[in-house]
């Protein structure tokens, strides 16, 4: 079905005002798969012309869009999440193969995304403005009346990572395009070939010419030009800090909305279902090899449980499937670089160095690591703070609640945080106290259902998202104040 966006291996080109071309100068970026490093396909690396092309194209694109009545909007993207559903089988093989994720996992994203698509509809369907009385207001009569709805803000710059090459280019897409802006789909190189897949997808369910485009290119390259430009209206970004940090301060004027990295911890007290936390660190930290940004990052348990909790984990660990999804479905595939690699393994070696105890793993073949866990992990070693989107995992002894707290707030971080206890109170002590934006109470962390909002704070990013949320985010308040004549 989706032959057009390719033609002859795989060579993918970019959606621009409906059609599919490749950039001025024909230059492409090859994408290798990280499970055997062989070539996945090719995608157009796009200069600042073909961007400033593209900018101009959404911004016309955009006018017509505002003016399409919300329940045609919908329409399309209810027939976006069908179209993907349909395709799933064949966009479940690519992803696989570019950024190395287990089949289930692909194929639930896949779902979870249509599931999102839907919502959004539904959700903006049943958004309604308000009107406001003048007199609510010391000294005003009952003569003016304020009427409120939302306006689209114009076009939209959504910039993707690789590990949720779908579900985070699309919960950038859907409730953008819901309230009447255009998009440009900036997606990661590593991911480009989903994200493009994505865009026909979006386009077979008649989302007209201009309303979603796409640019691929190196973000290195590209990036600061199309960030800086002075066509884009608002910057939607999920990805690294270091990347998020840049973009906040090359911009000017621009509202941005930020997802980015964490170092999630999980506090376990001594009242604690252990295994009930020792399923959830293992499922939460492990899945997908770590590479999610809610993922378990560190865990902070109290003395008196901790042997009992170290050997849960451990023995729960043992379950852990390894190797390579093409083969078979494995919990901990290949990591979606070499890169990525040498850094988990420097961190990996910087913690036995500074003598934690390394209780499983430690062990790399390729670029794939094996799960690890450390326990009696201090302060002094880089693991306790620093995120490696890998399968590594930190034990931090402490010997209360409050210490515990202290040691999850001193992280440069805020994404989420999870406590396990059996009493409510402590549960709240501790949820009151913690610098995040979300804490799961006897759960792992992570972001759905997607309809919850979903935030960081700190170094973990700006603003809101879930879909309501990144609705709002992605449009503005217009009053229009009715001044009666009484
Ligand atoms: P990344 O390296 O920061 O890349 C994210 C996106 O930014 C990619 O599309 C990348 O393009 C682009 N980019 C790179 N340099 C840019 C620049 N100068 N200007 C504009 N865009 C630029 O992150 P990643 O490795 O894909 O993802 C992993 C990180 O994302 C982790 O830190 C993780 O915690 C975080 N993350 C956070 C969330 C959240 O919701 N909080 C969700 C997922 C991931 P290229 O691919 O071409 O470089
Ligand atoms: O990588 C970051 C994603 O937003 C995490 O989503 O908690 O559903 O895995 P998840």
């Amino acid at each position: 079905m989706f032959n057009c966006i390719k033609c002859e291996n795989n060579n993918f080109k970019n959606l621009i005002n409906g059609e599919w071309v490749g950039n001025k100068d024909n230059k492409v970026i090859e994408i290798y798969s990280p499970l055997d490093n062989s070539l996945v396909g090719t995608v157009p690396a796009m200069t600042q012309e073909d961007i400033d092309h593209v900018i101009q194209v959404a911004k016309d694109g955009q006018r017509e869009w505002s003016k399409v009545p919300m329940n045609e909007r919908a329409e399309i993207l209810y027939k976006a999440a069908d179209i993907l559903v349909e395709n799933a089988n064949e966009l479940v093989d690519i992803m696989i193969r570019e950024i190395g994720k287990d089949r289930k996992s692909s194929k639930s994203e896949i779902h979870r995304t249509a599931d999102f698509i839907r919502f959004t509809a539904d959700t903006a369907k049943n958004m309604a403005g308000e009107s406001i009385p003048g007199d609510t207001f010391p000294g005003f009569k009952r003569n003016k009346i304020s009427v409120v709805n939302r306006e689209p803000l114009g076009v939209v710059l959504a910039i993707s990572p690789f590990n949720y090459p779908i579900n985070l280019s699309a919960s950038k897409i859907a409730p953008a395009i819901i309230v009447g802006n255009s998009v440009v789909l900036k997606p990661a190189t590593q991911g480009s070939l989903c994200g493009l897949y994505l865009a026909k997808v979006f386009q077979e369910a008649g989302v007209p010419n201009g309303v979603l485009n796409t640019i691929t290119g190196k973000g290195s390259e590209i990036g600061d030009y199309a960030v800086t430009h002075k066509g884009v209206n608002f910057i939607n970004f999920t990805g690294s800090t270091e990347v998020g940090v840049k973009i906040s301060k090359i911009t000017s004027m621009v509202p941005l909305l930020m997802e980015l990295g964490g170092k999630d911890a999980a506090i376990v007290l001594k009242d604690a279902d252990l295994d009930l936390a020792a399923n959830n660190i293992v499922a939460g930290g492990y899945s997908y090899s770590g590479q999610r940004c809610t993922a378990v990052k560190r865990i902070l348990v109290l003395e008196k449980v901790a042997d009992e909790l170290v050997k849960k984990v451990k023995e729960k660990m043992s379950n852990l499937t390894v190797g390579n999804p093409l083969d078979k479905d494995v919990d901990i595939v290949p990591l979606i670089s070499t890169k990525s690699a040498d850094f988990v393994e420097e961190l990996i070696k910087d913690a036995i160095d500074k003598g934690a105890d390394l209780v499983v793993g430690g062990k790399r073949d390729g670029n794939l690591i094996y799960p690890t866990l450390f326990d009696n992990v201090t302060g002094d070693m880089r693991i306790a703070w620093e995120e490696p989107f890998g399968p590594v995992l930190p034990i931090m002894r402490v010997k209360d609640k409050d210490e515990a707290i202290e040691i999850a707030n001193k992280s440069e971080y805020g994404l989420q945080g999870a406590v396990f206890t059996e009493n409510i109170e402590d549960a709240f002590y501790v949820a009151d106290r913690l610098e995040v934006g979300t804490v799961q109470v006897n759960n792992k962390t992570e972001r759905g259902p997607d309809h919850f909002p979903f935030l960081g704070v700190k170094a973990s990013g700006i603003g809101t998202q879930g879909i309501r949320y990144s609705i709002e985010s992605m449009s503005r308040p217009k009053a229009t104040v009715i001044n009666l004549v009484r």
